[in-house]
């Protein structure tokens, strides 16, 4: 078994890996576990053991069902690290202890800022799974120095954006994380970029609301996604769905606080890209204490689609604007983003049941001129205002939307859509793109 003295560290983990990757023991003894603490790892939360943890991660991989283990009671130090496949199969990460990124590591200098902590790439069949954590270590610093307005126009809302995402998995296929609970990320707290079959099931997310630009999980460029039963608290999405997407279910997830569960395509310098998101489901959702509840946005200029999306059973409270489609995104500043004839084309959302209480506007459907939205659905939308708003309520916007809305629409103008059978639309521009 691999059960190393830290001196003999690496000549014991080439020889371990050396034996373990023959196929005799790989067969004689499959669910092998790999304890970090085996390959010197310190765990005193101080001294970084990002060496520990590739040495186990890099002997694990060759094995079949192999567990590289963090256990409990112990806190793990590591440095930016790429964990990469392709690996022998089910590979596991067992998270039961803690994971510590460096303090500050979003406010470190551009040359040694990474763009992600763990970077998971190259993986298939590969879960990460626990009951331990994975903290960021970001939180107080980015309260400390929320950008002003001048900064954000003088374009370091970019440079901010920059820090690194907490977690993020590149080019990986049939991936779970399950258990965990992860906090205070710099950004993003979990990233799925060009991968496909993902199950995220059962974790926490945490982080303040006031922390700028962190998602919970970020999905790009990514199918087949399943996220059950989770919890995320945040300071942006709370699930943020982005261009390349398709077939994501969502179910049974809390978002507080936050800025919702939100579709957004296109982006800054990509004026004029394809974007393409198609059949989302999310169901049986929640949202406390966000800006937005379930919202579709996209920049202005961008070609493509964004198609079959359904909300359904979504419960607000104290949501500022808890439906919203808004094709005149715009994250620089009303006058930064030029009006722009081309727009994504959005067509099939059906918003189902969607309760509860707002704080500023109930349902704001703002379709661009060039595109309208069409077959936009409501069914039993019941919206009150929440005891305290802030300040004064806005009736319900629909703007070049097309559908229709069935069942109790309350309050009175949320059903505001246009009836028309949605093929009947001015179109400006021709399609001429496929998604
Ligand atoms: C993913 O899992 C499914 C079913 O469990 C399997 O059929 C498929 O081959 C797997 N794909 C990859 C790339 O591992
Ligand atoms: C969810 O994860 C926690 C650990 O974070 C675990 O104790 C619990 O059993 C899990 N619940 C389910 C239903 O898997
Ligand atoms: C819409 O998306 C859902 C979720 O992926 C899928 O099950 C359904 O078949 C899609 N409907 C159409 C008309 O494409
Ligand atoms: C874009 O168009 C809107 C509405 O048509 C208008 O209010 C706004 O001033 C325009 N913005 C710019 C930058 O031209």
């Amino acid at each position: 078994m691999c059960s190393l003295v830290p001196a003999a560290l690496l000549v014991g983990a080439l020889l371990c890996l050396a034996s373990s990757s023959s196929p005799a023991v790989a067969t004689r003894s499959p669910g092998r576990t790999f304890n970090v603490l085996s390959f010197g790892a310190a765990a005193d939360g101080v001294t970084d053991d990002s060496e520990a943890l590739v040495a186990a991660w890099q002997v694990a991989c060759r094995v079949p069902h192999a567990t590289v283990l963090l256990p409990l009671g112990h806190r793990f130090l590591v440095s930016p690290v790429t964990l990469q496949g392709p690996c022998n199969t089910k590979l596991a990460l067992q998270i039961d202890g803690t994971m510590l990124a460096p303090p500050e590591m979003g406010s470190w200098p551009k040359p040694r800022r990474p763009l992600q902590w763990l970077n998971f790439k190259w993986l298939q069949g590969f879960s990460i799974q626990g009951a331990g954590a994975v903290d960021g270590q970001s939180s107080s610093l980015q309260s400390a120095s929320p950008a002003t307005t001048s900064q954000r126009s003088a374009g370091h809302w970019q440079a901010s954006g920059a820090k690194p995402t907490l977690i993020r998995f590149y080019n990986s296929f049939n991936v779970s994380v399950r258990g965990i609970r992860i906090t205070n990320s710099p950004q993003c707290h979990l990233k799925f970029d060009s991968s496909g079959g993902i199950k995220v099931k059962n974790i926490t997310i945490s982080s303040p609301g006031d922390s700028r630009n962190t998602d919970g999980i970020h999905l790009q460029n990514t199918r087949d996604v399943e996220i059950r039963s989770t919890s995320i608290g945040c300071g942006d999405d709370c699930v943020s769905i982005q261009t390349g997407c398709s077939n994501i279910h969502m179910k049974n997830i809390i978002c507080n606080p936050g800025h919702g569960i939100s579709c957004s395509v296109g982006g800054l310098g990509k004026d004029n890209s394809l974007a393409c998101v198609s059949d989302v489901v999310a169901e049986s959702i929640s949202v406390q204490n966000a800006l937005y509840g379930v919202r579709i946005k996209t920049w202005q200029g961008g070609v493509g689609s964004v198609r079959n999306i359904t909300f359904s059973n979504v419960r607000v409270s104290n949501v500022a604007t808890p439906i919203i489609i808004d094709q005149f995104y715009c994250d620089r500043g009303g006058a930064r983003c030029a009006n722009r004839t081309g727009a994504v084309a959005i067509s099939g959302v059906t918003y189902r049941r969607v309760v509860g209480t707002y704080s500023f506007q109930p349902v704001r459907l703002a379709c661009s001129d060039a595109r309208p939205c069409t077959g936009v659905s409501m069914v039993d939308v019941r919206l009150s205002p929440a005891s305290a708003p802030e300040g004064p309520l806005r009736g319900g916007l629909c703007w070049n939307t097309y559908g229709e809305a069935r069942g109790t629409m309350e309050p009175l103008g949320t059903g505001c859509l246009q009836r028309s059978n949605g093929y009947a639309m001015p179109l400006i521009q021709p399609f001429n793109y496929t998604c």
